[in-house]
């Protein structure tokens, strides 16, 4: 098995210990073309073409491993290849085929994988993987006005604990509620990345991130719901967190050499 399925299978594993992966809760996608050898890239098409929904151009010749839909991440991490497949784009760019053994249909939110895929591609990012998750401390959050604001929760998170900023520098962008595995979710989705974040809120639902690899992808959201976690536990010991002052913000920002 290539290295990106397994680290899929390690980080499904911990979604699902973590208590973020309630039933088939959450989706994985990994562009995983620099991995696989000239002969599985020309494997018959299992199933398909299927289309995607959308033209992305950008996808030409392009590979991904991508989660089941309906299928649970707990499987997933025992057996990848029975609760996900790899799916190869069609040259037309609007449909894809399942190459691996198992046809399993890919995952729901595939519109906001791929779409999101594209986007990176098309800036030359090195970003290789899209973790979407229920982690429960950050869904709450965004079930108040107050942390919907523009970088209202991403201040707070960031103040409550040094490392929070240091390892989510670009912290946490947000998308007004909308119909799970909608286009229109996946665009809002690229314009909220596009203002240059990698860790995404969608309101209510859950998170989006991408990242160089998928278990990178899985501490930024580790790291940011730790943050939330400790803001909670503070509102649940009777007080409102007091956070890491300005000053310390800026001294701590100008010592890990971080955007201010
Ligand atoms: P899938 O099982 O289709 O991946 O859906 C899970 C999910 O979290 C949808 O937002
Ligand atoms: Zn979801």
């Amino acid at each position: 098995m290539i290295k990106e399925i397994e680290q899929i299978a390690e980080v499904a594993g911990y979604l699902w210990q973590k208590g973020w992966a309630e039933r088939n809760g959450g989706n994985i996608t990994v562009n995983i073309t620099g991995s696989l050898s000239a002969a599985y890239k020309s494997s018959p098409a299992v199933k398909g073409p299927i289309s995607i929904g959308q033209k992305l151009p950008r996808l030409k010749g392009c590979f991904f491993y991508c989660k089941g839909t309906g299928k649970r991440m707990r499987d997933l991490s025992r057996s990848p290849m029975e609760n996900g497949s790899i799916i190869r784009i069609c040259d037309d760019c609007e449909h894809y085929e399942i190459i691996s053994d198992v046809p399993v249909m890919p995952t729901s939110e595939l519109p906001s994988h791929l779409a999101v895929h594209n986007y990176l591609i098309e800036h030359g990012s090195p970003f290789k993987a899209s973790l979407h998750t229920h982690p429960i401390e950050l869904v709450a959050l965004t079930h108040s006005r107050e942390w919907l604001e523009k970088d209202a929760a991403t201040n707070m998170l960031w103040s409550m604990i040094p490392e929070t900023k240091a390892f989510c520098p670009k912290g946490l962008g947000m998308v007004p509620y909308m119909l799970p595995g909608s286009v229109e979710l996946a665009k809002a989705t690229i314009d909220t990345i596009d203002e240059g974040y990698d860790v995404v809120m969608w309101e209510k639902h859950g998170v989006f991130a991408v990242d160089t690899n998928i278990i990178d992808a899985f501490d930024q959201v580790d790291v940011l719901n730790k943050a939330a976690q400790i803001y909670i536990a503070g509102r649940n010991m009777g007080f409102v967190p007091e956070g890491m002052t300005a000053a310390q913000m800026a001294e701590m920002s100008k010592a890990f050499n971080l955007p201010k």
